[in-house]
């Protein structure tokens, strides 16, 4: 079974084909990173437009790198949420367009769902229940899989998403966008040496990151960062003692089988590194390419939502502020 998935939720423009859920025939992304990074972050308006000039040409290459026609595919997935509406509106048409032109299925995929699924690609074997830690630009959550499209969120940021957080961190040490590969990077040649606090919030599987970028603005304007590898060790360290912690915890209570990672920040080396050391059970994390986000995630998800009957109509439309469960 084929599936033709189209992500278009925020600054990346994806198409792919992925069979049965796990083989990836075709991934592909035009990125539009350089466009904002000049203004610090997604501009929405210039992220619509860049999507509607890419869309066709991605995925006419999506189809040609996999090598497949349009009889070819079982359906076409597409993220419908949450993101940037006039970003989604892009992509959610063009699924649309597609669907009514070659009478295939169309499939409204969650993007949070999406990066959770992300886990499935290649030929891993999960198995339920599963404790997941979804950390993205806008999302942290902490969600227990019971089965397919069956979840219970156990956490969430009150505040901040560690994806924002380090895009925040980014900023205040002046290195630019998107600020997670960039803080990984400076890290690399710092110490975690300045006291960052950390938000336990104990009894509660919940986040908050706004109280660390707070403290390491304060230490900014007071001067007192001397050495710009340390702050980001310091910030990373902070952040990823807050995740890895919290998700151990409530994975041991939840009688969870598995640890899954998921979602940009996902590509952290830290965080993958130190969840794989004190998780007492097994970790599952996407390679690098697929933490951020992609199509062939979307493509994965709704191959198990098509394989569950959960199409839709061609009155699918785009929910900017969907959440999971
Ligand atoms: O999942 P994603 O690609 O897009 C959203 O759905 O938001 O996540 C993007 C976020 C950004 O905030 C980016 O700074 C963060 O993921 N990120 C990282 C790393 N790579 C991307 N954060 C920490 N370390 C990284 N290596
Ligand atoms: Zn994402």
């Amino acid at each position: 079974m084929k599936i033709l998935a189209i992500e278009t939720s925020c600054d990346e423009t994806a198409a792919a084909v992925v069979e049965d859920g796990r083989r990836i025939l075709s991934n592909q992304i035009a990125s539009q990173v350089e466009i904002h990074a000049r203004y610090g972050g997604v501009v929405p308006e210039v992220a619509s437009r860049q999507h509607l000039l890419s869309i066709i040409p991605i995925l006419k290459q999506a189809m040609a790198e996999a090598g497949v026609s349009w009889e070819d595919l079982s359906g076409i997935a597409v993220t419908v949420g949450p993101g940037l509406a006039g970003s989604l509106l892009v992509g959610v048409n063009a699924a649309k367009a597609i669907a009514l032109a070659h009478n295939l299925p169309l499939i409204g995929v969650n993007h949070l769902e999406g990066h959770l699924y992300a886990n499935w690609l290649g030929d891993k074997s999960i198995d339920f229940p599963i404790v997941c830690l979804i950390v993205s630009g806008g999302h942290s959550d902490l969600v227990l899989v019971r089965g397919h499209g069956d979840y219970v969120v156990l956490g969430r940021t009150r505040d901040d998403a560690a994806g924002e957080a380090f895009d925040k961190a980014a900023r205040i040490l002046g290195l630019g966008y998107p600020g997670g590969p960039a803080i990984e990077q400076a890290a690399r040649a710092g110490t975690a040496s300045l006291p960052l606090p950390r938000a336990w919030l104990k009894g509660s599987g919940d986040f908050s990151f706004s109280g660390v970028k707070t403290a390491l603005l304060r230490l900014a304007e007071a001067g007192k960062i001397s050495s710009v590898a340390d702050a980001a060790a310091s910030f990373q360290e902070a952040v990823v003692d807050v995740l890895v912690s919290k998700t151990v915890t409530v994975a041991k209570e939840r009688r969870a089988k598995q640890v899954l990672l998921a979602g940009g920040v996902a590509s952290n080396g830290l965080l993958r590194q130190r969840l794989a050391e004190n998780s007492p059970l097994p970790v599952l994390v996407p390679p690098p390419n697929l933490c951020t986000d992609n199509a062939a995630m979307i493509a994965a998800c709704g191959y198990y939502r098509l394989q569950a009957g959960k199409t839709n109509g061609l009155d699918l439309d785009v929910i900017p502020g969907l959440k999971l469960g």
